[in-house]
């Protein structure tokens, strides 16, 4: 038996987060038991586990989705702990040893806020020499500057992670990161070098920024014992940065620092410290660049190969003076280097010479890009030049492949967009002068993110960030932070609010998102109340402003085209009930009867509302757009005798389209799933596999890495098709991946049974691919399906059940025949009620048009190749002609 996946709130071995009352959680591989007969939790001071500091004894209860530890924990202090699991077969296995680490304790520091702010200095460096009379192995360093810092001890860097304390509402809590560290005996060196960073930076449409001055507190000890912390008797200096900033890069000059003076104690922002919630940001991939272009206009143009963010590192070897300068752009236009959708942000990285030859790279800033303009440089030899990628220490969790390349690229694009907008926080794009952790982005993509990597931890933090900007603001914002976006969030963005708690929830199995939401979700929902009530109480939100169903192709005004044609009452009121719905069922979870009644009583007032305005007698809805149908099937929102017409009405509107979905942010979430969900698998797989625009493969055939912010980004002739809001790494339209692995890999966890320890396995195979190969390594396992097609009737399909759960698997193909598998690896050939490697029949126009003869001769002459066209696609085509 092996015990694998030991976490404490869902990281491996934090070291000075805040934990709450910890929980971990493990997971049960290669034996031969089925189920968990009983597990035994013990906890030390000690690694060798001589004192127990707590034993949960031989308990049946305890859940491998996570055992909380009733233990008073003391600051500074490290725990170990591991877990012993008796099987239902008498096997026993034990875990190695994982720990957690306490930071300090509450209360006033040793260590004084110090500053400097007399001079223009963007990169101030505060130092100190200390003396120790013995060698420390394990002391630690509890640090937080602001704007972002780096540590360095006798000249080393502490710690391998980039930007930290990270970003969030400054204004009502700051996070410090602790570092273990080995002190010298004798003297020791500490510098703390700051940069703008968010704090700083004017980030967003020009709010005010956090702080305007840097400040830095530290203390470095063992324990009780302290050896040094910032006063007054520590120094500044100018550093070699001359200028940094989040959206426009870094300046770096060595050898330009100077001035040496006393720094001096400060009040700080005013915040409250507390343990990090981030996780670190590092440098996660190196990659080397794909090509050195030179390009019709003379430039000299590095191609990665790849969209992505973080920066280059380069080998710098120039004579004394001169000034080599690097420019980010996502894309090239006329085969020349493009930035012009980076609108303000200059993103360039800017290294005057000393003369040295060195290894650069910027520190306080990062960039998304694929090219990079290289100026100043006489020789460049691509080997100098390495790619590195940051985002957040999360792990990957769920591979997805196909037979298809373009839908394999397609998920690759999908996977590096999550990479690429989660550094510290769920960011829109990380390129252009925005790189905000807009509330819908996040809330869309969330699933899709968690199948992709372990998001729990990730996410912890944005919501808490989220409920602090509430307390603060009174209202959720659309964008946390929120930059001094201070006004209350639209429908759809504001509901990150009760969607993402709950969605985590259902995804990992653990309350304890909810708990800490909860009055945020209930504030929420009392928020959209409250503007119900304002305007008469009718049920109905009359939001009079908002995103709507953002760049959805519907709309027939261009004026309004960003926010589609769905109506925006019927949007917020959508919304309005999903939300409260959930605040509902999250009082139910958490034990609170009398909320869960005034909550759901209201969602179904709500819903009346909904109904009486929306849904005629006969059951149809009155709004008649894809993401109208959309938001009514996903939400529950229709009667139950009227879920199939409008299934069938979302069908027919779509075939109308040419089988083409239009839907922006709101509707594509969900659009594939409302289609499975009603079994109407081909025209999800449809939508899928559709090359024009709007479709998820129109990008990919022009070459995309990444997902792009809109459907039609660039141009078919390759150019963009508008500058001012155009990023080519929005993951928003991702969330199409959560489809994927739901339906056409058919992995779930059971509706009863958040965390997976019970799963509903259901594949959905389709002509279009020969096989798809899945596994995620849920919170309670890993699962995996593949099926992979043998003839057009006979599918193959492997699936493995983890320990300790149990999967209905169910076969729509097969009759919907039901298997009920226990933890093991399972074969099976299933044979299809139809054949499924054909299209089925659809009576489209061109259908009919091959049919008719007196035509084909034109067919020959415009339309080439039609004859091998399968049917539908044809259909396709040629409306697309
Ligand atoms: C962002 C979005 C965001 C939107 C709000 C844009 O500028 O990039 O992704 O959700 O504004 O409408």
């Amino acid at each position: 038996m092996k015990i694998f996946d030991c976490k404490t709130n869902h990281m491996t071995n934090p070291l000075g987060f805040y934990l709450g009352t910890p929980r971990v959680s493990w997971k049960v591989s290669d034996t031969e038991g089925k189920s968990q007969k009983n597990a035994r939790i013990y906890v030390s001071e000690t690694p060798n586990f001589t004192q127990l500091i707590y034993d949960s004894g031989v308990s049946e209860e305890a859940s491998s989705l996570g055992w909380e530890i009733p233990v008073k924990l003391r600051p500074y202090t490290r725990y170990y702990w591991k877990v012993a699991v008796e099987a239902d077969n008498g096997e026993h296995g034990i875990s190695e040893t994982s720990w957690f680490e306490t930071a300090k304790p509450d209360g006033p520091w040793d260590g004084q806020w110090i500053g400097y702010w007399e001079s223009d200095t963007q990169n101030p460096v505060f130092c100190k020499d200390f003396f120790v009379d013995r060698e420390v192995e394990d002391a630690r360093i509890y640090v937080c500057g602001l704007g972002v810092y780096e540590v360095f001890l006798n000249g080393e860097k502490c710690g391998d992670e980039y930007l930290a304390p990270g970003c969030n509402d400054y204004n009502m809590w700051l996070q410090y990161q602790t570092y273990e560290v080995r002190l010298k005996k004798g003297e020791n060196h500490i510098e703390a070098s700051l940069g703008n960073g968010w704090y700083k930076s004017s980030m967003g449409f020009g709010g005010p920024d956090y702080g305007s001055d840097f400040c830095l507190i530290l203390e470095i000890r063992k324990g009780e014992q302290l050896f040094c912390a910032t006063d007054a008797s520590w120094t500044v200096r100018h550093g070699d940065i001359i200028s940094n900033s989040i959206y426009n890069g870094e300046w770096y000059a060595p050898g330009s620092g100077q001035k040496i003076c006393a720094a001096k104690t400060v009040e700080g922002n005013g915040a409250k410290l507390m343990p990090r919630l981030s996780l670190p940001v590092r440098i996660k991939e190196k990659i080397r660049p794909k090509e050195l272009i030179h390009t019709p206009a003379g430039e000299w143009v590095l191609d990665m190969g790849q969209n992505m963010t973080g920066f280059v590192q380069f080998v710098a070897d120039a004579p004394k003076g001169a000034k080599i300068r690097l420019l980010h752009g996502e894309i090239l236009q006329e085969g020349n280097f493009y930035n012009k959708n980076l609108r303000s942000a200059k993103a360039e990285y800017v290294y005057i010479s000393d003369g040295q030859r060195r290894l650069v790279s910027p520190h306080f800033t990062y960039y998304g890009f694929r090219y990079v303009k290289i100026e100043g440089l006489s020789e460049i030899h691509l080997e100098d030049f390495t790619g590195c990628v940051l985002y957040s220490d999360l792990e990957d969790t769920g591979t997805l492949t196909t037979d298809h390349p373009k839908i394999n690229q397609l998920i690759s694009n999908i996977r590096r967009g999550q990479k690429s907008n989660f550094l510290d926080f769920p960011t829109d794009c990380p390129q252009r002068d925005e790189r905000m952790g807009w509330t819908c982005d996040a809330q869309v993509f969330l699933n899709t993110a968690c199948f992709n990597m372990d998001s729990y931890a990730f996410y912890s933090k944005y919501l808490w960030d989220m409920a602090m900007t509430q307390k603060e603001v009174g209202c959720v914002t659309e964008i946390i932070p929120a930059f001094g976006e201070n006004t209350p969030a639209c429908s759809a963005w504001g509901d990150a609010a009760t969607i993402m708690p709950w969605n985590l929830y259902l995804f990992y199995g653990d309350k304890t998102i909810l708990q800490q939401q909860y009055e945020c979700m209930k504030q929420w929902a009392d928020y959209e109340f409250s503007q119900d009530e304002k305007d008469g109480g009718s049920r109905l939100w009359k939001l009079k402003k908002g995103f709507g169903d953002w760049l959805a192709m519907d709309h027939d005004d261009p004026k309004e085209m960003f926010l589609g044609a769905t109506d925006l009452t019927y949007i917020s009121t959508a919304y309005y009930y999903y939300s409260t719905m959930i605040v509902a069922q999250t009082a139910r979870i958490l034990g609170n009867q009398a909320a869960y009644d005034l909550y759901f009583t209201r969602a179904c007032e709500i819903k009346d509302a909904f109904t009486k305005e929306y849904v005629t007698a006969s059951g149809r809805l009155a709004i008649n757009t894809q993401t109208a149908y959309i938001l009514a099937l996903y939400m529950g929102l229709l009667p139950d005798n009227a879920v199939e017409q409008n299934a069938d009405a979302l069908e027919a509107k779509l075939l109308s389209n040419n089988g083409y979905l239009n839907t922006g942010f709101l509707g594509t979430a969900y659009i594939c799933q409302v289609l499975s969900a009603a079994g109407k698998d081909e025209a999800a797989y449809r939508l899928l596999f559709n090359e024009g625009t709007p479709s998820w493969l129109y990008g990919v055939n022009l070459g995309a890495t990444t997902v792009w912010e809109r459907w039609n980004s660039l141009n078919p002739d390759g150019s963009i098709s508008s500058e001012g809001m155009n990023s080519f790494n929005h993951y928003a339209y991702g969330s199409v991946m959560e489809w994927m692995y739901r339906y056409m890999a058919g992995i779930n966890p059971a509706a009863e049974s958040p965390g997976f320890k019970k799963a509903v396995l259901t594949p959905r195979p389709n002509f279009r691919l020969k096989s798809v190969e899945a596994s995620l390594n849920s919170p309670a396992g890993i699962y995996t399906v593949g099926w992979h097609m043998e003839t057009d009737k006979t599918i193959r399909l492997r699936v493995q059940v983890p320990f300790d759960c149990e999967a209905r698997l169910i076969l729509p193909f097969s009759n919907g025949r039901e298997e009920l598998l226990r933890a093991g690896s399972y074969e099976f050939h299933y044979k299809a009620i139809k054949p499924l490697g054909e299209p089925p029949e659809i009576d489209g126009p061109f259908n009919r048009l091959k049919e008719c003869i007196p035509v084909r001769p034109l067919l020959d002459k415009y339309f080439a190749g039609w004859q091998n066209i399968p049917r539908f696609h044809g259909q396709d085509s040629l409306a697309r002609l």
